[in-house]
């Protein structure tokens, strides 16, 4: 099986939170070029996803899932190829219970047809829903049905990553891990800030839960989609990277501003996010709406974020003997977003706007004769 998949967290495209029901077979192809000829490809964006709504509304006389030939004239399969001729990978979506949230065929009881249908059109990642369930909502009966799809998966020998989406469960953090590479934390996200802070608060305190292989998931990218502030969609990027979150891009990327590509794009965020060691920044203080998150990186840096919630401009502080950073004569700072650097003794610091979030890419010093003044050198 796919048990060694999304070894870091997976980057794509869905298009749910910009376009809904409304998916078809040119928008899948037209984000694949985009991932291509923008560069996002070579950022490290490999899956485009469709969501709910790509079948008919009935199974065929075999019982197999149908795709709309309106939105899909050549099929998943014929999508998949594409996609697939680009070097890239297809997700499809998916449903635990007799029907998916918009009223197409479920999977429940047919598990093993569904994951060898996806299997054979070239899938290479499944979001599982959990509507019409027909549940009594306990553990047991959830855990049977993902495992289910899960072990139907496995049957198929092809490596599809595995998304769980959280709807009708509790906890999944509790009982996910080795059922599907992610899982979501949270309700769906929304293109406004109070969603925004409160997925934050509520994905922030799981770090322990996730892992190579296993991430929380706070749900897809609103970055783009109009009404959040820059600001905003630079702490989005920031705390998806520092929450080992999916990177998921849920806009429009035919239409997407530079602006917004250049957030999506950046690579030092990125490699925050994608840094092999794979584990999710932990909370280190959260006082008054500023936090602070600190997240070990393989090659011995850590990357920590001060987040300011509040609606007015604050300055966020931590000491460094709070992190995990080791004692050092010194701290080398990089700013992610600015690529400023400083260098500095034991405190970390920076005055953050309403809604801001600076990410410090810190590295020790431990030879005195390395250390330069404690100033801004960068631009
Ligand atoms: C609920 C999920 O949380 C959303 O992301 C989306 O997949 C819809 N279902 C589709 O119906």
């Amino acid at each position: 099986g796919g048990r060694t998949l999304a070894a870091t967290p997976p980057m794509g495209f869905n298009n749910w939170n910009a376009f809904g029901c409304d998916v078809n077979e040119a928008l899948i192809k037209e984000t694949a070029d985009i991932f291509v000829s923008s560069g996002l490809k070579d950022a490290g964006y490999r899956y485009v996803n469709i969501d709910d709504c790509w079948s008919m509304r009935e199974r065929g006389a075999d019982g197999r899932l149908v795709p709309d030939p309106v939105k899909f004239p050549n099929g998943i399969k014929g999508v998949a190829d594409y996609v697939h001729s680009k070097g890239l990978k297809l997700g499809i979506y998916g449903d635990a219970g007799t029907k998916t949230c918009a009223g197409y065929p479920g999977s429940l009881g047919v598990e093993d047809l569904d994951a060898q249908t996806w299997a054979d059109w070239g899938v290479d990642y499944l979001k599982y829903d959990n509507c019409h369930n027909q549940s009594d909502g306990s553990r047991e009966d959830y855990v049977r049905r993902y495992t289910a799809m899960r072990d139907a998966i496995d049957k198929t020998g092809r490596p599809i990553v595995y998304s769980i989406c959280e709807w009708g469960t509790s906890q999944p953090w509790l009982w996910a891990e080795g059922v599907g590479h992610l899982w979501r934390t949270t309700g769906d996200i929304s293109d406004n800030w109070s969603s925004l802070r409160s997925i934050i608060r509520q994905n922030a305190p799981l770090a322990q839960y996730a892992g190579r292989g296993h991430w929380n998931d706070p749900d897809m990218l609103e970055i783009g989609n109009g009404e959040m502030t820059d600001t905003e969609y630079h702490t989005h990027m920031s705390m998806w990277a520092m929450m080992a979150a999916p990177l998921i891009i849920g806009t429009d990327l035919r239409a997407a501003s530079p602006e917004t590509m250049a957030i999506l794009g950046d690579q030092d965020i990125i490699a925050i996010d994608q840094d092999p060691l794979g584990v999710q920044g932990s909370v280190v203080s959260d006082t008054g709406g500023l936090m602070v998150l600190d997240k070990p990186l393989a090659n011995g840096d850590r990357a920590i974020a001060l987040y300011n919630s509040t609606d007015s401009p604050a300055t966020v502080t931590v000491a460094a003997s709070a992190t995990g950073l080791k004692p050092a004569r010194a701290y080398r700072l990089k700013n992610v977003w600015t690529g400023d650097t400083l260098q500095v003794r034991s405190t970390i610091s920076a005055g953050v706007p309403a809604h801001g979030t600076v990410v410090y890419r810190v590295r020790p010093v431990d030879d005195p004769r390395t250390v330069p003044p404690a100033v801004a050198v960068g631009a």
